[in-house]
């Protein structure tokens, strides 16, 4: 199945490469790595300035040094959110980000993110939102028993997964599927959708 990109959104094409992108990862990278894929191979203007990372055994760092790309460590263990955040937002100002990218970022983000980079800051979510917005959402496609499933890519908002769409990406959701098959089907559109929503900004 194809990708959508939303018909009604304002895009103004910037042809220059000056986005300059901060990605903010929890997980295994992989989308991490799209990205650093689809620039290295020319597909997508822009440069990764920075990798922020919060669990110290994360396998985007192995990407980040494959790409040569710096890393910064925010440990959000024991830390308010809006004082992670500041800290976050800090360390992007310091590598002139202009663009934050959460590609499996597992925490919840504040105003204080949110508004240092107004309309500037994206996410990756594994559902066709506004379906199954949260935690869980591939385990919640399949309690719904629905038959298609996919990804958004979506401007962020104080309200978690609930900012304007840029693009989705279905995938069929087939009878025997379990949370791993799923997901792994959905991932193939994540690292599809979120370098060509890059392109769009
Ligand atoms: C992705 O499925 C994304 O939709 C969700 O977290 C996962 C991160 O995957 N928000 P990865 O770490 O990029 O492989």
């Amino acid at each position: 199945m194809d990708c959508l990109v939303a018909p009604s959104l304002p895009i103004v094409p910037d042809r220059s490469s000056n986005l300059r992108l901060g990605i903010m990862a929890s997980g295994s990278g992989s989308n991490f790595a799209a990205v650093a894929e689809a620039i290295a191979t020319g597909q997508l203007p822009a440069k990764i300035a920075v990798l922020i990372y919060n669990n110290p055994h994360i396998k985007a760092l192995e990407y980040a040094a494959q790409y040569q790309i710096p890393a910064v460590f925010h440990d959000h263990r024991g830390v308010e959110r809006g004082a992670l955040d500041r800290a976050i937002v800090q360390t992007m100002q310091e590598y002139q980000v202009n663009c934050v990218v959460m590609a499996g970022w597992m925490r919840v983000v504040t105003p204080v993110l949110i508004d240092a980079f107004p309309d500037r800051i994206i996410n990756i979510h594994p559902s066709l939102l506004p379906s199954f917005p949260g935690i869980k959402a591939i385990e919640q496609a399949l309690a719904a028993k629905v038959k298609i499933s996919g990804c958004t890519v979506h401007l962020v908002r104080p309200v978690v997964d609930s900012g304007p769409i840029l693009i989705q990406a279905a995938v069929p959701v087939l009878p025997d599927d379990t949370v791993e098959t799923l997901h792994a089907r959905i991932q193939i559109q994540e690292h599809r959708i979120l370098p060509a929503a890059l392109k769009l900004l």
